[in-house]
Formats: C-alpha cells, sequence, structure tokens
C-alpha cells in the first residue's frame, strides 16, 4: 500500500482492543500507522504499540525485502507508537534513530538502555536526505507530549503530523460500514466523528501548541497529511487543517445546545429532557443530550467543545454534585473548556448544593458566559420548574 512513490503504509490495525490509552472506548479499534520511505536511504517513520508488533514486523520485513533500514524516524515517544524502538535498533545495528533532543531521555527512560551513540538529535527546520525524498523536521511540542515533531517530505509533499490529524477507528474493522472503498485514505464524510473525539479527549488541553504547529504547516505545500493513527488525508485538506483551526483555538464548531445530565431518581433526567423538548418545540437549535452515567464520557467532552452552548444538570450528592458531573466538569477543566454560554440546573431535596459547586467550577474557566439565575429543581419537576426551564430555554434559543 503505497500512500506515494515509494512511501508505503506499514501500519496496523488493532481491532481487539478495549480501551485505548487504557481510558478511551474504541468500538472500531484503532490503527498505530507506521511508514517506510523506500530510497537510496530507507527510513522506518515510527514504530507501532507492543500490541501488534509481530503483525508490524512482518510488514516491515516484507518492505525492506531483505536490506537492512538506514534510519528510524521517531516522532512521538508515546508507547502505541514508540514500543519498538529498542527493538529495532538492537535488530538493525546500522540503523540510526532520529529524534528531538527531548525524545532521548524518554528512550532511556522507557527502556532502560543508553542509546545515545545511536541517536541523532535533529532541531528545528534541520534536514534529512534519503536520496529523492528529503525530511525536514519541525518541533511540534506538546502536541501531544514535549517530545513530540512532526516532519515534511518536501518531494511529495507529505506532512508526518504525529498524533497531529489522528482519529480513532481502525482502517478495516466490521462496523466500519460506510467507509470509502480505499480504507486507507480519508474522506471528509464522517471523519470528523471520531476525529473530533479524539482530539478533545487526547490533545484538546494543547490548543495553543497545536495552533503554533498550524501557523508552520502554512508555510509548506502540503499534499497529504500521514497521520499516526487513521486514516492518510490527501484531499480536501483545507478542510481538515480549517477544522483543527477551529478545534485548536477553542472556538465552537456547530451552534447548538448539549444537555449533559446525571440523575439519581429519574428527577433531573426529567428537567434536562423537559429543556430538551421545550428547546425543540420552540426553534430549530438543534440539540443533543447526554446521561453521564450511561453513555461514553469522551463521547460527551466532545459534544461539550462541538456546540456553542452548554446546559449541565446535576443533582446535590453529599453535600456537593453527583460525582460523575464532578467528573465531567474536571474533564472540561483539564481540557481548557472555554468560549462558551452555559446553563446550570440543580435538584435537591433538603439542601441544594450542586448549582453552587458547577457553578464554581465554571467561574473557574476561561470565559464562559453563566446563564443566570440556576434552575433549582425542588425534589421533582413541577409547575415552577417547568416555568423555570422555559425561562432557561428562552435565554439559550436567544
Ligand atoms: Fe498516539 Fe500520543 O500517541
Amino acid at each position: 500500500m503505497e500512500i506515494a512513490k515509494n512511501i508505503k503504509y506499514i501500519g496496523v490495525d488493532d481491532t481487539d482492543i478495549d480501551l485505548f490509552e487504557g481510558q478511551y472506548d474504541v468500538p472500531e479499534g484503532i490503527s498505530y500507522n507506521s511508514y517506510l520511505i523506500d530510497d537510496e536511504k530507507i527510513a522506518i517513520m515510527d514504530t507501532v504499540d507492543a500490541r501488534k508488533t509481530n503483525e508490524w514486523v512482518e510488514k516491515l520485513e516484507a518492505a525492506l525485502n531483505g536490506r537492512q533500514p538506514d534510519y528510524l524516524i521517531i516522532h512521538h515517544m508515546e508507547p502505541d507508537h514508540a514500543s519498538n524502538v529498542k527493538m529495532i535498533l538492537e535488530k538493525y545495528p546500522n540503523c540510526t534513530g532520529v529524534c528531538s533532543q527531548k525524545a532521548v531521555a524518554m528512550v532511556k527512560r522507557f527502556f532502560d538502555v543508553d542509546f545515545a551513540d545511536r541517536l541523532q538529535v535533529v532541531k528545528e527546520g534541520e534536514t534529512l536526505s534519503l536520496g529523492q525524498h528529503t525530511l525536514t523536521f519541525i518541533m511540534a511540542p506538546m502536541v501531544h507530549w514535549p517530545e513530540v515533531m512532526v516532519s515534511y517530505e518536501s518531494s511529495e509533499g507529505i506532512l508526518f503530523a504525529a498524533d497531529g490529524f489522528g482519529k480513532f477507528g481502525a482502517l478495516n474493522h466490521p462496523n466500519s460500514e460506510g467507509m470509502a472503498a480505499d480504507k486507507l485514505h480519508g474522506t471528509v464524510e464522517g471523519w470528523a466523528c471520531e476525529a473530533r473525539r479524539y482530539y478533545f479527549n487526547i490533545v484538546g488541553k494543547y490548543g495553543q501548541m497545536v495552533q503554533n504547529l498550524l501557523k508552520k504547516a502554512a508555510k509548506l505545500d502540503i499534499k497529504v497529511i500521514a497521520p499516526l493513527h487513521g486514516p492518510v488525508l490527501n484531499e480536501d485538506l483545507g478542510y481538515y487543517l480549517g477544522i483543527y483551526n477551529t478545534w485548536s483555538s477553542y472556538q465552537p464548531e456547530d451552534k447548538g445546545v448539549f444537555i449533559a445530565y446525571c440523575s439519581l431518581h429519574g428527577n433531573t433526567e426529567e428537567a434536562a429532557l423537559k429543556l430538551a423538548e421545550l428547546i425543540k418545540d420552540n426553534s430549530d437549535v438543534k440539540v443533543s443530550t447526554s446521561d453521564l452515567a450511561r453513555d461514553d464520557m469522551a463521547e460527551a467532552i466532545e459534544d461539550a467543545f462541538r456546540y456553542d452552548r452548554l446546559v449541565v444538570a446535576a443533582p446535590t450528592y453529599d453535600g456537593g454534585v453527583m460525582p460523575i458531573m464532578q467528573d465531567f466538569l474536571h474533564h472540561l477543566s483539564i481540557k481548557a473548556y472555554q468560549n462558551r454560554t452555559v446553563g446550570i440546573i440543580e435538584n435537591g431535596s433538603w439542601a441544594p448544593a450542586a448549582g453552587k459547586k458547577m457553578h464554581e467550577a465554571f467561574e473557574q474557566m476561561k470565559n464562559i458566559n453563566i446563564i443566570e439565575p440556576i434552575v433549582s429543581v425542588e425534589s421533582t419537576v413541577k409547575e415552577k420548574t417547568v416555568e423555570d426551564l422555559k425561562a432557561l430555554a428562552t435565554t439559550l434559543i436567544g
């Protein structure tokens, strides 16, 4: 599978992983991408997760066809890509690892072997000629770890983008109905859903660093984006670059209201769903809801960032807010949630405290417009509650 002349895809799909990074549900699996540039000098572009070492080595050896690689380009040291760095450097004694300065210490930390004499450190703008192909290295710290770099192959215009432009989902998976027949290459249709969930949950905290990388990328003539997860992108690049600009600048992608709720006995849920109904009945504003205790948390985070308006609804619990809502708020906080309008619904039967706690959490975030007053449900939804929800719906509709 070539992504360009003499540049092969040698990545692998992981379709039986239960949780990526030990926490993210991946119903369509994930791919660990790796590439081989076959030139006067042969370069391997990253390795793969230890879960798929054997399958990857088979592909690598087939592509090498008995030859020895000259370089292993290490864009990112996270184990889903770098698990096999030690194995490759030991298996091919003439292969030089190429990485950023920060990656050198990480190689030692992960493998407890000092490969210093086997690693070639590259700096911003440095180039490596392989023959017909030349790589230019661009530092991309915190996209998504501090040692990350990307590289640009100038003869074909390929940006090897590390985690950037990655997405959840194996390239070939039985659940992946409707994907393009050529599953190596991505299409705009359907790409954003799992790319957005991946971006906000994994890279989302580092929007400014992604912005810095996008500014550098704008100076390059990019024809192909080759990420470390998900399909290779070789058409409609303006779409992907544009949506990454929106995401990394923390601007909403869509107009709409996302209602995230949790409920002990169904009463807070009733209030949340009543609000959704009131918005739908009185406007064409898009509404999405999530029961935080039952639905995927990573998807709730994705939707909170996707829309320009958010409503949180939770009961009081142990003098604070129900724990799953606390967890949601914590996720928003660490992912630098900002620039949104937020409505709050609390429930309490004797000493309501959830609203105050949720309010305090949003006060700590940047540029959040909190709709006042908080809607306070007293145990069950009553006529007065519906009136308060109507007022909240009217403000949200705008
Ligand atoms: Fe796909 Fe940050 O590793």
